[in-house]
């Protein structure tokens, strides 16, 4: 299933503006993407544009640009691109019944609004036994981060995560994939930007490159995340040879 079909660039208003993301060249190259599968993800080196993008999705999607679902408005800094007023987003008639945004760079600020007040209509009984009982910064990062995609996520959404790896241990990242397809098979959509090798593996998920100048779909093999792993797992003292000496 899933809910955000394709995203196009419109052109005459991206022309038009000054905003720093003209520069940014996967950016400027694509014209459409389409996310014909329940999960995509976004790959690229660092400050190829993922975050932008995802975000840009997200905000034009309704969610509040720092995180959480579409009822949550807080803002701790107005820092997000104008890319989302350039974005032309097509849904499939099917409307998703949850959502959440959650962003590792920003995912405190998202955890303590969660416990401010209760923003998605939930009794406050039910919010006390909401994360085990427990507060979400009496957790460890990875915790809190699993804690929500657990008690949270409610199924039939759309889900947009960016880099959801940063707190995870490997074991942990595998106990997320169960969870992802869990949502999946309860009709739910994700996006998400990573750098994770492990993650990349979901089967039958798109995976959109930045790096070579627009944005293409590669195989999990292509990736430089599987290839830069999987020879530095197989030869580390070779690898290391190289590089140290
Ligand atoms: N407010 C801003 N003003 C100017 N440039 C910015 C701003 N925010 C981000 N950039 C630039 O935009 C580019 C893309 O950043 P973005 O955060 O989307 O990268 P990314 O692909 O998510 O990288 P990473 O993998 O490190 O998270 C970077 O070169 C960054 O320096
Ligand atoms: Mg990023």
């Amino acid at each position: 299933m899933y809910y955000i079909q394709s995203i196009t660039k419109q052109e005459d208003v991206w022309q038009k503006s000054e905003s720093y993301v003209k520069n940014i060249s996967a950016l400027a190259n694509f014209e459409q993407l389409s996310f014909n599968s329940p999960i995509t993800f976004f790959v690229g080196e660092n400050g190829s544009g993922k975050s932008t993008l995802l975000e840009a999705i997200a905000v034009k999607y309704g969610f509040n640009p720092e995180g959480g679902s579409k009822n949550y408005s807080f803002a701790t800094k107005d820092t997000h691109s104008p890319l989302s007023q350039m974005l032309d987003l097509a849904k499939t008639p099917k409307r998703a019944k949850d959502g959440f945004f959650l962003r590792a760079e920003s995912f405190y600020n998202t955890a303590s609004y969660m416990e401010e007040i209760d923003h998605d209509g939930l009794s406050a009984s039910y919010l006390e036994s909401y994360f085990d009982g427990k507060s979400l910064h009496e957790q460890s990062h990875g915790e809190s981060f699993l804690s929500i995609i657990e008690n949270r996520f409610w199924g039939n959404g759309i889900y947009i995560l960016d880099e959801p790896e940063a707190a995870l241990s490997p074991s942990r990242q595998l106990t997320l994939m169960s969870h992802i397809a869990r949502l999946i098979k309860q009709n739910s959509q994700f996006i998400i930007a990573t750098h994770s090798p492990i993650l990349l593996a979901f089967p039958g998920a798109i995976i959109y490159s930045f790096d070579n100048k627009t944005i293409t779909p590669i195989s999990y093999k292509e990736t430089e995340h599987y290839q830069i792993t999987h020879n530095f797992l197989n030869h580390p003292e070779r690898m290391l040879d190289i590089l140290l000496n």
